[in-house]
């Protein structure tokens, strides 16, 4: 559940159900305002009896005398964060490590700060602000931060840690666990493959157990989305709305990089056939319809990225039996 949704019931428990929030102008305005309230920015008050356009807790807008007024003031709330305090455990931290800082670039530094600041977005669609800890650097995000993910740790004493690693032996399959740790890592220059075991090595060594998960689509690391926000998403999309690993991928991937996993997908399922002395690659067209439920690609991407790697698209199935038969009629 969403902190959006505890939110709803405890408002709706409050006979709360027409909200005045002015200028409220985000994407999911219950999220945003549930977020809000949850790190103690906002609150709900008693409002004034005069129409006005509400926000509803089925996420609309009617004109009507609100049951709430959403703001920060020095009267008395009738919601507010202590209100949330009991539903507030069974969410997890996302810590953003950024000891690694060093190895990057000026430019890679503004990038990292502006993956922090989306995955404060993504924490504040699921979460609130406080759920969020940048360790290592000092972001603009109105995140929680801490010198060290070591300091973080050492004063939460959580039971399950889980690094997310590309290159984890484990494979991440949605298990609960009361942090996340990713990488402040941004690979625009440079090697940095394989630099996130750094940060295990690291935590390793100064005596914390974490267990290293990578997250695969279809046992290939190729088509996982690895910004940071990404990332963020695909484990909250899991452990909070209970979607499996490959949906929450699904949600999250982009058609670029969808096209460099159906790439390899096409290579490694197009066949070879010989007419009149010349070989081609082929591919069936019923090919698109076997990638298209997990891979957010269009007809015009298969036929794209099929004619740049020279594979012929054919317009039936291709059993192997009728690619034999193909190159029995030569
Ligand atoms: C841009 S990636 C950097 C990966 C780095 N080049 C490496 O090879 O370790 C930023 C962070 O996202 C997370 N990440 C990206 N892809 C991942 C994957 N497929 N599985 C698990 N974590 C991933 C890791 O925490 C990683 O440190």
């Amino acid at each position: 559940m969403r902190l959006r949704e505890v939110f709803v019931s405890l408002a709706l428990e409050n006979g709360i159900e027409k909200i005045y929030a002015p200028g409220l102008k985000k994407p999911d305005p219950l999220a945003f305002l549930a977020s809000q309230i949850a790190s103690g920015k906002m609150s709900l008050y008693r409002p004034k009896e005069v129409r006005r356009l509400c926000l509803t807790i089925n996420g609309g807008y009617v004109e009507a005398i609100p049951d709430a007024y959403a703001g920060i003031n020095s009267e008395k709330s009738i919601l507010d964060k202590s209100d949330f305090v009991e539903y507030l455990s069974p969410f997890p931290y996302i810590v953003v490590d950024c000891k690694l800082r060093d190895i990057h670039s000026e430019k890679e530094i503004l990038s990292l700060d502006t993956q922090i600041k989306k995955t404060l977005s993504v924490v504040r669609r699921f979460m609130w602000d406080e759920r969020l800890v940048i360790t290592g650097f000092r972001s603009e995000a109105s995140a929680i931060h801490y010198p060290s993910t070591e300091d973080f740790l050492t004063e939460m004493n959580f039971e399950k840690v889980i690094l997310l690693d590309p290159n984890g032996k484990d494979v991440f399959q949605g298990e609960k666990a009361d942090c996340y740790i990713i990488g402040g890592i941004v690979d625009r220059s440079g090697d940095k493959k394989g630099t996130t075991e750094l940060i295990y090595r690291r935590l390793a060594e100064n005596g914390f157990d974490v267990e290293r998960k990578r997250i695969l689509l279809r046992n290939d690391v190729v088509g996982v989305p690895d910004r940071i926000n990404h990332i963020a998403e695909i484990v909250l999309k899991c452990v909070i709305d209970g979607l499996n690993v490959e949906r929450a991928i699904y949600d999250v991937q982009n058609r670029k990089i969808a096209r460099w996993r159906l790439r390899k997908e096409i290579a490694k399922n197009a066949k070879r056939i010989k007419v009149s002395d010349r070989k081609f690659r082929v591919i069936g067209k019923s090919f698109f319809d076997e990638v298209r439920n997990w891979l957010k690609v269009n007809e015009d991407d298969f036929y794209k990225c099929a004619r740049d790697m020279g594979v012929m698209v054919l317009g039936e199935t291709l059993t192997s039996a009728k690619v034999l038969k193909i190159r029995g009629d030569l």
